[in-house]
């Protein structure tokens, strides 16, 4: 199995773990575009590899942080001296120094300083206020910015830089529809949206009416598709499925997210793809059932 590049940016709902099951299941020749319309992080496009490629999400400073990437404006060197920089000043001043940049961000929302708070804030949590302000607390830990730790971050943005260098990939912040509407035959579309009351992030709304519009799309889109979505958790199903996405292919997976603010959010779930083929995958499969007995039995072994 191929090393999972793990990206600089965190985010809730990261697909880091579930990269391998997901690609497993794509079907695609290659000769039209990746498109991605809730990238997030990133994580599955950029372990794809797709020569061409549209990376597509509402959140302005995940995109802007990958376009200064992909245009150079931002390079590995200077995320390395940003970081020390600004380490030195964290280990300084502590959490006083991080609500400092906090606010500067909040500001001038520069992507260096929307790095540096993923990074060192809570969980690495992407939150934002309705008035749109970045809101997440700090992560107390002992030099955070420890060498080790910056060489971890600038190596993820490195794999990134290098990745865009060689390839001809977009990052584009706009709504799903619009992305979704660029699609033609040969594309493939990879679709991660928020999960229905998971969420309450201001670049995270969704609820039934986003719900039915991807339906509606995904269901006359021209080229083949992976929805991710979950199915259900140890107290209820995901109704959904039952009323909409059952008339495409699914395949289940047990998963445990470790990326989240409530405690109540990171029980272990049945993680779904939903596909408009039948997905061709060399991984053991189980019935429901069998996935929910491993799953909820053993949720000790989750925590
Ligand atoms: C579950 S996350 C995607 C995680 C991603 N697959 C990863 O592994 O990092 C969902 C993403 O959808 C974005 N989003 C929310 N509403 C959207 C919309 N209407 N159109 C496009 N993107 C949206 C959020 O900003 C968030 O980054």
């Amino acid at each position: 199995m191929t090393k999972i590049q793990i990206p600089p940016i965190k985010c809730q709902g990261i697909k880091s773990k579930l990269v391998s099951f997901i690609k497993e299941h794509v079907a695609w020749q290659h000769n039209g575009i990746w498109i991605e319309p809730f990238c997030g992080s990133g994580v599955v496009g950029f372990n794809i590899r797709p020569k061409h490629a549209i990376f597509a999400d509402t959140n302005p400073h995940i995109i802007a942080f990958y376009q200064h990437i992909n245009q150079e404006k931002i390079t590995p060197m200077q995320v390395r001296a940003f970081l020390v920089q600004e380490g030195k000043k964290l280990t300084e001043h502590s959490q006083v120094y991080y609500y400092q940049v906090r606010e500067r961000f909040n500001e001038s929302y520069a992507p260096l300083d929307f790095l540096f708070l993923n990074r060192a804030c809570f969980n690495g949590l992407i939150r934002f206020n309705r008035h749109g302000k970045f809101n997440v607390p700090f992560n107390h830990k002992p030099n955070r910015f420890s060498k080790a730790y910056i060489t971890k971050i600038v190596n993820q943005v490195e794999a990134v830089y290098k990745l865009c260098k060689m390839h001809d990939w977009q990052f584009v912040c706009q709504d799903f529809a619009e992305t979704i509407g660029m699609v033609s035959k040969h594309d493939f579309v990879y679709c991660d949206p928020p999960y229905i009351g998971r969420n309450a992030d201001y670049f995270n709304q969704w609820d039934e009416s986003h719900e039915l519009k991807l339906f509606e799309m995904l269901s006359t889109c021209p080229a083949n598709f992976i929805l991710s979505t979950w199915h259900s958790n140890q107290y209820r199903h995901n109704e959904y499925i039952t009323d909409y996405w059952n008339q495409f292919h699914i395949t289940l997976r047990e998963h445990f997210y470790h990326v989240g603010a409530k405690e109540t959010n990171r029980h272990p779930i049945l993680e779904a793809i939903v596909t408009n083929y039948q997905a061709i995958s060399s991984m053991n499969t189980c019935d429901v059932s069998q996935h929910q007995a491993r799953l909820f039995e053993n949720e000790t072994n989750y925590l």
